[in-house]
């Protein structure tokens, strides 16, 4: 049986990421910086030994449905987040525009 149908993801704040680990290993990640009501994902990864297997897809749903619990807005800068956005239409109403403000924001954040 493939294990890897069980996937967990969770919000780790002081990393400013999501995880998402198989049978406890940790797979992928997507960060995020929080700009008052923005969380703006800037990066998404999954580890190339779990390539394909849906798990970029399982952790951001699971990243912007906890985001919108949160009562914030997403701002999907990562190309997966963005792409993953415009393909799952119910999260449209969600998501604001990446605006050049945003993206100074964010390399000044980043250093
Ligand atoms: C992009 C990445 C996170 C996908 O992880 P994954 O778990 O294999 O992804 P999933 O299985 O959920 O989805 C695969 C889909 O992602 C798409 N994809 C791959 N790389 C992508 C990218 N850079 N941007 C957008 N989409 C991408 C694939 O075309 C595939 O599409 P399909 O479902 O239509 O076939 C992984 O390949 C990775 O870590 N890449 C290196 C870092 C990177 O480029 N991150 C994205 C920009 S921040």
């Amino acid at each position: 049986m493939n294990q890897s149908a069980n996937p967990v993801v969770e919000r780790v704040d002081a990393r400013h990421r999501y995880e998402i680990s198989v049978d406890g290993a940790r797979a992928g990640m997507t960060e995020y910086r929080d700009r008052g009501s923005q969380r703006i994902f800037f990066h998404t990864e999954v580890d190339e030994a779990y390539a394909g297997q849906g798990l970029a897809g399982e952790l951001v749903q699971q990243a912007l449905t906890d985001t919108r619990a949160a009562g914030l807005r997403v701002v999907p800068v990562c190309a997966y987040v963005t792409r993953f956005v415009k393909r799952h239409p119910e999260f449209a109403d969600l998501a604001d525009p990446v605006t050049a403000d945003v993206l100074s924001w964010l390399e000044r954040e980043l250093g």
